[in-house]
């Protein structure tokens, strides 16, 4: 595998060391290892079934809510396992936030779904909260759009406006990563571009992983790409001399289209 000195260099907020991940008897990934840099976006590309997916649900241990999961190895988030006994699931959910494939907002009121989190952590003071909502949807460049009809359904909303709200909610519980599991895969192109430019306004405030498909996107919105297939990690590197330069001939097949 290759690791550039220049992302081994950043200060690191993520740490996946030797993970293996088992759901039930099937093996998912296979001695995964990568520092994952704060304040800056990390893609992470593959084909279908490479575990991108496994591989951040590690990171905020969403899997174990629906499966059956075994992992060896470990995940630190600033030197701490997140597998560690003493860990509260429910904290370590609010610092890493998870954005789905698809939009998946509840359906309430706009301000109840920002609000969603916030109020799950015991925030009460109204002064607050409406802070907080305004906060996040502007980080989410969704203020403008929604700021007269916050009353309104989540469901009356487009599909890229939803998502944005999805990241608005994420954002209101004040996490330090982000997950993205490709964000974009539902939308159209206008609604692409705008997500696209909400990640590239957070990335200086937040730890970012993206999953995505989209060659395109991945070498647009990130400053390093790790490639996976079947489990493993082959190459992870910064984006452009992933995209220009690769080491790894499979690497190489995989962004110039041979095969995925
Ligand atoms: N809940 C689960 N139970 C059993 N096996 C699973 C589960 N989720 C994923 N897997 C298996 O783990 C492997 C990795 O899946 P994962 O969803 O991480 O891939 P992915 O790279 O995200 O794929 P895609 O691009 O299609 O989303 C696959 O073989 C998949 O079948
Ligand atoms: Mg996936």
């Amino acid at each position: 595998m290759n690791t550039a000195a220049a992302i081994q260099s950043d200060p690191c907020k993520i740490e996946v060391k030797s993970l293996q991940y088992f759901y039930g008897k099937e093996q998912a990934l296979f001695d995964v290892s990568m520092s994952i840099p704060d304040k800056q976006v990390t893609a992470i590309i593959g084909p279908s079934g490479c575990g991108k997916s496994t591989l951040i649900k590690a990171i905020n241990r969403i899997g174990e809510i629906s499966s059956d999961i075994r992992i060896k190895g470990d995940v630190l988030i600033d030197d701490a396992s997140v597998y560690g006994k003493s860990v509260n699931l429910v904290e370590l959910r609010r610092r890493v936030g998870m954005v789905f494939q698809k939009p998946n907002p509840f359906p309430k009121s706009i301000l109840e779904n920002v609000l969603f989190g916030p109020k799950l952590h015991g925030v009460s003071d109204r002064g607050r909260l409406e802070e907080i909502a305004e906060n996040s949807l502007k980080k989410a460049a969704l203020w403008n759009e929604v700021k007269d009809k916050l009353s309104k359904s989540a469901m009356e909303l487009s599909g890229g406006q939803q998502q944005r709200l999805c990241i608005a909610r994420a954002l209101a519980v004040d996490p330090e990563v982000l997950l993205m599991d490709e964000p974009c895969s539902a939308l159209d192109p206008i609604g692409t571009a705008k997500i696209e430019e909400t990640i590239e306004s957070l990335q200086s405030q937040y730890c970012i992983v993206i999953v995505t498909h989209n060659m395109q996107q991945a070498a647009r919105v990130s400053r390093s790409t790790a490639f996976f297939m079947k489990g493993k990690i082959i190459e992870y590197d910064e984006t452009e001399k992933i995209f220009t330069t690769p080491a790894e001939k499979l690497t190489e097949d995989y962004i110039t289209g041979r095969f995925g």
